[in-house]
C-alpha cells in the first residue's frame, strides 16, 4: 500500500493526490484522504482506483494544512469503500492510515468487541485507530498513545496517524518490514511517504525510519525517537531522483517506456563500473578486496517474482565464471528453511523496491544466522540496501509499471559484473578471459536496442495470438529463467495463462498439454544448450503445437521449424538472457495492450509487496 502526509501551510488535498498518483503502483484496491478542515478531521474514501477518489474530492472538496492519505492493496477485508483507509476512530478525533497485518487482529478487535468498540470495517488496521484512540482518551499524547497501541499489536507495520485534539502533528512509525517510511523536510512544512516518488517533487531532502522508530512530524521540524522513547539523530539523504522521469511521456504506458528505456539503464549500468581500456570492473559499494572474495564459499540468491529470475540467471554466472558455489532460493521460502548458512556464505538479495517483505524477512534470518548480505536494489535508500554490508544499485531509475522489465535486466548486467569481479579477484580467471568478458559487455545496449527495433515484428505475432489461452515457456541452462519470466510477464498483464518450464523436462508431463490450442514459445539462441533446445522443439512442433522460437538472425534451421520467429542479434551467451528477454516483454506487453487492459495497473498485483 502507498502512503503520503503532509503538514504545513499550503493546502494538503492536492498534495496527497499528487502523492498518490506516484504510489498508485502501490496498490489501486482502494483509496482515501483524511484532512483537517476547520478542526474537524473530514474523509473521502472509495473502492477502485485513484480516479474515483478524486471524483469525489472534486464533488465533495475538503482543504485544510493537514492530512494524509493511502492506496490500498487489500489483504484483510474486501478491496470496498467502507475497508479504505483512512480510518476514524469512534471519536472522530484520531485517523489512520496503515501498511502491515496485525497479526493478532482476531484478539484484539474480540477484546475491543467485549468492550463496547464498534468497528465501521472488516480491516485488521481498523484495530490500531481505536487502540491509539482509547489511550489518547485516557490523557495520553498523541505520539504516546501510538507507542502503546503499537506495543500491543503484533507483526510488521507501517503507520501514520493525526487527531484533531492535537491539530500540529503527525505521527508516523515503523515496525519491522511492512514498506517504508520516508519523511521529506521542507521549509515550513514537511512530509511523510511509504516511498519517494510519492514526495520527491516536494523536496530532495529525506530522512528514513529504521524499524521500531517514531517521527513526530510539525511544520517547523521532526523529532524521532525509537519505540522505547530513545531519541534518534537521523541521518538526512539528499535524493538525486528526477521526478520527470517518473512521467509517461509520448508513450501509451509505463511499461512500454520502461521496456524502450533498456538502452539507457543498460548504457547507465556499465558506466562508472566498466573500464573498457583496461578490461575491468568495480563495484565500490561493496568494499571486496581478494581476501574477502577469496573467503567466499557459497553465495545465495534469494529474490521474490522477477527479480528471483534474475537472481537464477546470476547463479548460472557466478558458478560459471567466479567458480563459486551459488543457488537461489526464493525468500518467503529461504527464511522458513533453516539455511545452512556460515560466516563464509554470502547471501545476495535481489529487489527493485528494496522493501519486499519477503526479501527482507529473508536477510534478517540470514544475518541472524552470520552471512554476509549483499544486496541489488533499484530504489535508493530503500531497507534492502540500507541493512546490507555491500550493495549495487541498479541503474534502472524509476520503475512505475507493475510489471517489471528494466529492473529486470538491470541486475542481469549488475550480477555479470559482480561474477567477473569474483573470478578476478580470486584469481581463477585469466587476463584475456577477463578482457574478453569486459569486452562483451560494451556489446549489450546495442543488442538491446536492435531487439526494440524489431517491435514491429513483435506486434504482429501479438495480434495473431491475442485471443489464446494458454501458452508454454521453455528454455534451458541460462536461458531457463527467461522462460519462467516471458510467461510470468504473459499472465500478469494479459491474464493469459501460461507456464514457464525447463525444456527438458516437457517429455515428462507438459507435453501432455501441447496441442493445436496450446503454443509454444522455446528461447534458442546459439548458446551450449542450443542443439538440445532444437529437439524439444521438434518434439513440440510434431504434436502439433504452434510454435514461436527467439532465434538468432540467420538461424535458418530453428526458423524451419517455427511458425513464427522474434530474432535477436548474435549475442555472448553469458548476455543472452538481456536480450532474449526482450522480445518477450514486448510480446505480453502488446498482447495485453491489444486487449485493452490495464497494463500498468494489472488487477490482484501490486508493485510492491510489503505483507508477508
Ligand atoms: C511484486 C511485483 C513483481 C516483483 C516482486 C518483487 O510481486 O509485482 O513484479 O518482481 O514483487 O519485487 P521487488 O521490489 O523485491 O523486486
Amino acid at each position: 500500500c502507498g502512503i503520503v502526509g503532509y503538514i504545513g501551510g499550503q493546502n494538503a488535498t492536492p498534495i496527497i493526490l499528487n502523492g498518490l498518483r506516484r504510489l498508485e503502483y502501490r496498490g489501486y484496491d482502494s483509496a482515501g484522504l483524511a484532512v483537517l478542515q476547520n478542526g474537524k478531521i473530514e474523509i473521502r474514501r472509495d473502492a477502485g482506483k485513484l480516479d474515483h477518489l478524486v471524483t469525489l474530492v472534486t464533488n465533495q472538496p475538503v482543504e485544510g494544512n493537514l492530512g494524509i492519505g493511502h492506496t490500498r492493496w487489500a489483504t484483510h477485508g474486501e478491496p470496498n469503500a467502507r475497508n479504505a483507509h483512512p480510518h476514524l476512530g469512534s471519536t472522530g478525533e484520531v485517523v489512520l492510515v496503515h501498511n502491515g497485518i496485525v497479526e493478532n487482529f482476531l484478539e484484539l478487535r474480540e477484546e475491543l468487541e467485549a468492550e463496547g468498540e464498534k468497528f465501521n470495517s472488516d480491516t485488521d488496521s481498523e484495530i490500531i485507530v481505536h487502540l491509539i484512540e482509547h489511550a489518547v482518551a485516557a490523557g495520553h499524547s498523541l505520539e504516546n498513545a501510538t507507542r502503546l497501541a503499537l506495543k500491543q499489536i503484533k507483526g510488521a507495520h507501517g503507520i501514520v496517524v493525526f487527531s484533531s485534539r492535537e491539530p500540529d502533528k503527525i505521527v508516523a512509525a515503523r515496525i519491522g518490514n511492512a514498506g517504508g517510511v520516508v519523511i521529506g523536510l521542507g521549509e515550513d512544512e514537511n512530509y511523510v511517504a511509504s516511498d519517494i516518488p510519492a514526495i520527491v517533487e516536494h523536496t530532495r531532502r529525506m530522512m528514513f525510519l529504521e524499524s521500531r522508530q517514531m517521527a513526530v512530524i510539525t511544520r517547523a521540524d521532526v523529532k524521532i525517537e525509537t519505540l522505547e522513547g530513545k531519541p534518534v539523530q537521523p541521518e538526512i539523504h539528499t535524493i538525486s531522483w528526477d521526478p520527470i522521469a517518473a512521467e509517461k511521456g509520448e508513450y501509451r504506458h509505463f511499461m512500454q517506456k520502461e521496456i524502450h528505456e533498456q538502452v539507457r539503464s543498460l548504457t547507465d549500468t556499465l558506466a562508472g563500473r566498466v573500464n573498457f581500456d583496461e578490461g575491468k570492473v568495480r563495484l565500490p559499494h561493496l568494499n571486496l578486496t581478494p581476501e574477502k572474495a577469496l573467503r567466499i564459499k557459497q553465495v545465495i540468491l534469494t529474490a521474490c517474482g522477477t527479480a528471483s529470475y534474475a537472481a537464477q540467471v546470476g547463479e548460472v554466472l557466478i558458478e560459471r565464471i567466479a567458480r563459486i558455489p551459488a543457488k537461489t532460493v526464493i525468500a518467503s521460502e529461504l527464511r522458513y528453511n533453516d539455511p545452512i548458512i556460515d560466516e563464509n556464505t554470502v547471501v545476495l538479495a535481489i529487489s527493485q523496491s528494496g522493501e519486499t517483505a519477503d526479501t527482507l524477512a529473508a536477510m534478517d534470518e540470514c544475518r541472524k544466522r552470520g552471512a554476509t548480505l549483499w544486496s541489488i536494489v533499484n530504489a535508493i535508500g530503500s531497507q534492502a540496501m540500507r541493512v546490507a554490508d555491500g550493495y549495487i544499485s541498479m541503474q534502472a531509475g524509476p520503475e512505475i509499471g507493475v510489471a517489471s522489465t528494466k529492473a529486470f535486466t538491470a541486475p542481469l548486467v549488475d550480477l555479470y559484473i559482480l561474477a567477473v569481479l569474483l573470478a578476478d579477484l580470486r584469481g581463477v580467471i585469466t587476463p584475456e578471459q577477463r578482457r574478453k568478458l569486459v569486452s562483451d559487455l560494451r556489446l549489450v545496449p546495442d543488442l538491446v536496442g536492435r531487439c526494440l527495433d524489431r517491435e514491429a515484428g513483435v506486434i504482429q505475432v501479438a495480434r495473431e495470438m491475442k485471443y489464446i489461452h494458454n501458452m508454454l515457456y521453455l528454455g534451458r541452462g541460462i536461458n531457463m529463467p527467461i522462460a519462467f519470466e516471458g510467461a510470468l510477464k504473459l499472465k500478469e498483464i494479459s491474464y493469459i495463462h501460461a507456464e514457464g518450464y525447463a525444456a527438458g523436462e516437457m517429455k515428462h508431463g507438459p507435453i501432455a498439454l501441447v496441442d493445436r490450442d496450446m503454443p509454444v514459445l522455446a528461447i534458442a539462441p546459439r548458446d551450449p544448450w542450443y542443439e538440445k533446445m532444437i529437439s524439444q522443439i521438434e518434439q513440440a512442433r510434431a504434436r502439433g503445437g504452434g510454435v514461436i522460437v527467439v532465434a538468432t538472425d540467420g538461424d535458418e534451421r530453428v526458423a524451419a521449424l517455427a511458425d513464427h520467429v522474434f530474432w535477436i542479434p548474435e549475442t555472448p551467451w553469458m548476455l543472452s538472457p538481456v536480450v532474449t528477454v526482450i522480445p518477450l516483454q514486448l510480446f505480453a506487453y502488446h498482447i495485453a495492450s491489444l486487449k485493452g487492459l490495464d497494463v500498468d495497473q494489472p488487477r490482484n498485483l501490486a508493485k510492491s509487496v510489503t505483507v508477508e
